[in-house]
């Protein structure tokens, strides 16, 4: 009987080795069934003579209990096996791949083509002394045309600066002519409504060199209008002033929207102002030490928003700036 109880226990360790939940109850089955391979020795034990019976049924009870526990244990291991395992036939979880920001790649967009038209792009301070902001602009403490930018003061000297022409002082300061960048970057007002935020960027872009001339201006602001909004945009200048530039003028585009034929979006004007520009002030260049008989040059300020905005359809800058995916998640 030994013999046999022993054969059984090996055989049943041998046979859950790598089987599946569902082998393992058919094993128990097999062994611990009512028909099973410990009820036939039990059967054959009634047979056994009497003074091997005490010892045979212990070794017996003793199958029983260490086939019990066998089975148990190896059917709770299945189970954790189970959980942990990799089910490669479900379907992939996607990671969230993010974008660009529409108003980055239309920053991008901008310097992309200035830098086709051979200049470089150079970034500055958005915490400006009001000595680059306004003084060195040709615009002094008591000028009236402080009152165009409702400004952010950080101290009586410094402000968030209110436009990227302090980098046009900034830029020549550090360089002899000829000079030819583009400075993208954010940009302070007190102004809030659809179309203006209290944050916004523009492109500052400035040309100085010997025998500059408007001309060369309105070329290089045309073929960049072409460039971002199709060959066959409308383009007007509109005399302007700025205190750092003389002339000065307004560069207006024909509506995106009614194509010149007036709607609520030119407030049917037919156009849509999208930057100012002039020749720089030679006032400007006293500032920074440039020979203003040798040198001309031309300069221009464009909102980056007011650009994305006719561009791609939107009708209010905040949506630039509430980050909900499902408006970023369309460019
Ligand atoms: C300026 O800021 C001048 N520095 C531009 C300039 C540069 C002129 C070089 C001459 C030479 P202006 O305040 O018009 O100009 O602003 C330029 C552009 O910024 C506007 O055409 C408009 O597109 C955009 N803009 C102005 N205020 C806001 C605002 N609150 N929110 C969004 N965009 C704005």
């Amino acid at each position: 009987m030994e013999a046999q109880v022993q054969a059984v226990k090996e055989e049943a360790l041998a046979s859950v080795e790598g089987a599946g939940p569902g082998r393992i109850k058919e094993l128990r089955t097999l062994y611990l069934g009512r028909k099973g391979k410990v009820a036939a020795l039990f059967r054959e034990f009634k047979d056994l003579p009497p003074d091997e019976r005490r010892e045979a049924g212990r070794s017996l009870n003793e199958l029983k209990s260490f086939l019990d526990s066998l089975f148990e244990e190896a059917a709770k291991e299945k189970k954790v096996e189970e959980k942990d395992r990799v089910d490669v036939t479900l379907p992939g979880r996607r990671p969230l791949i993010g974008g660009m920001h529409p108003v980055t790649s239309t920053i991008r967009e901008i310097c992309e083509i200035f830098l086709g038209l051979g200049y470089s792009v150079v970034e500055g301070p958005e915490v400006e002394l009001d000595y680059y902001n306004f003084e060195a602009l040709n615009i002094p403490r008591d000028h009236p045309a402080r009152d165009m930018q409702d400004t952010f003061y950080v101290s009586p000297n410094v402000v968030l600066r209110t436009h990227t022409s302090p980098m046009q002082v900034r830029v020549m300061e550090k360089t002899k002519p000829p000079v030819r960048v583009v400075c993208p970057g954010r940009v302070y007002r007190r102004d809030s409504d659809p179309t203006h935020s209290p944050m916004f960027h523009q492109v500052e872009g400035l040309y100085v060199d010997e025998n500059v001339s408007f001309a060369e201006l309105k070329g290089t602001l045309i073929a960049f209008l072409k460039e971002i909004f199709g060959e066959n945009v409308g383009v007007r200048f509109r005399p302007s002033f700025f205190p750092f530039t003389e002339p000065s003028a307004e560069v207006d585009i024909e509506c995106v929207m009614c194509r010149g034929a007036g709607c609520g979006l030119c407030k049917d004007t037919g156009w849509l102002e999208i930057l100012g520009s002039g020749m720089v002030n030679p006032r400007v260049f006293e500032m920074v030490g440039y020979d203003t008989a040798r040198y001309r040059g031309f300069a221009f300020g464009l909102g980056v928003e007011r650009i994305a905005m006719l561009k791609l359809g939107i009708d209010n800058i905040r949506l630039f700036f509430e980050n909900d995916l499902r408006f970023l998640a369309q460019f």
